[in-house]
């Protein structure tokens, strides 16, 4: 049979946990140390390790049959992919921040203030819904500093444990959206049978942990 292709993130917040879960399911390979590919030995699977950014794209390209990938970076792609399970790992907000000195009481304040965030498109969506005029500066990383530099007067971006906020003297303001940890697959993968078998161990894992 052929060998599955499942995306994951190479260094970050999911990584350990995406490799954990796999290990988890039986699955025996070698994590990343420089191959950015890497055979499981005992289950018709390969692992690729990726920018977490590019996993959507690359399932819905089908260049990978599965990804694991947090839902806000799913979302913000607007990737056509199969949500399969999530996963109850990598939970964190998209939440719009301020320097903690600011003084805003409503969310109708950042009418007409400039935003940084590596999510333009996620953002876009809910100032509209809210009718909010704002500045969308996109920017692909750190985007803390942003405020600090004079680039924007606020921020949008990821907060879990909130010490990058904290740590660059910003202030939680509003919530956009929360996330957590998914398998996505590519269109017409369902009846896959090794996805079956791994869909399989993957929910008695989960099971397992509740
Ligand atoms: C997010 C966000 C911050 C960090 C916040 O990055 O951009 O850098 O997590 O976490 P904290 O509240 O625990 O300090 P993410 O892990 O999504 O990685 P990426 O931006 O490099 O893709
Ligand atoms: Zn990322
Ligand atoms: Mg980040």
């Amino acid at each position: 049979m052929k060998n599955l292709k499942i995306a994951i993130q190479k260094s970050g917040r999911l990584n350990e946990k995406s490799v954990q879960l796999l290990k988890n399911c039986g699955l025996d390979f070698e994590n990343y140390k420089s191959s950015l590919i890497t055979i499981v030995s005992n289950f018709n699977l390969e692992i690729l390790f990726l920018r977490d950014d590019d996993i959507p794209d690359y399932v819905e390209q089908g260049i990978a049959d599965l990804g694991i990938v947090g839902e806000n970076v799913i979302d913000e792609s607007l990737a056509n992919v199969d949500y399969l399970q999530r996963l109850g790992f990598g939970k964190c907000t998209l939440k719009l921040a301020v320097p903690k000195d600011t003084n805003y009481n409503d969310i109708k304040d950042l009418d007409g203030k400039s935003i940084a965030t590596s999510y333009p498109n996620i953002l876009g969506k809910f100032l509209k819904e809210k009718q909010i005029s704002a500045e969308i500066h996109p920017i692909s990383g750190s985007v803390e500093i942003a405020p600090g530099l004079g680039l924007s007067e606020a921020i949008c971006d990821i907060v879990s444990t909130g010490g990058t906020l904290k740590n660059n003297g910003l202030k939680p303001f509003a919530d956009v959206s929360t996330s957590e940890a998914i398998l996505i697959g590519r269109a017409g993968l369902a009846e896959n049978p090794i996805l079956c078998e791994l869909l399989q161990r993957i929910q008695s894992v989960l099971r397992a942990k509740e």
